[in-house]
């Protein structure tokens, strides 16, 4: 019997979308106003949910306050209040977009869990427009 245990965070990031290596004329076609070269703001939201087998000795399929901590330790220090494009080490050579934050928001979550546990990202970009990965 599996169960999900889903914890929500959230932090403030700037970042901008284009690519280094197409015109200004591409980029503005593409990414719209999210090319803005002075970069914008996101209240990014995040679900981490960790699906696993209940623990029979404390009845925790993880226990909440890990995941709070790795959400803190991995995420929210590493991204809140940071601009994604130049303070992030995973994004220099990478747009960030919403599809490739919640990879590696996956990743470095991921890598920090018991590896039978599965895992489920999404992140809300603005509050109608989110993605989701699972590692698939
Ligand atoms: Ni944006």
């Amino acid at each position: 019997m599996k169960v999900t245990v889903s914890r929500k965070a959230h932090f403030n990031a700037a970042h901008r979308l284009y690519r280094k290596d197409w015109s200004d004329e591409q980029n503005n076609a593409i990414f719209g106003k999210c090319n803005n070269p002075n970069y914008h703001g996101h209240n990014y939201e995040l679900i981490a949910s960790v699906t696993g087998e209940i623990d029979q000795e404390t009845g925790y399929v993880i226990d909440v306050k890990i995941l709070k901590d790795i959400i803190k330790t991995e995420i929210e220090d590493a991204f809140d209040h940071k601009n994604l494009n130049l303070d992030v080490e995973e994004f220099k050579s990478l747009n960030p977009t919403a599809e490739n934050i919640v990879i590696i928001i996956y990743n470095k979550l991921k890598a920090k869990l018991e590896s039978n546990l599965e895992l489920e990202v999404t992140l809300y970009e603005t509050p109608r427009n989110f993605v989701t990965y699972s590692g698939k």
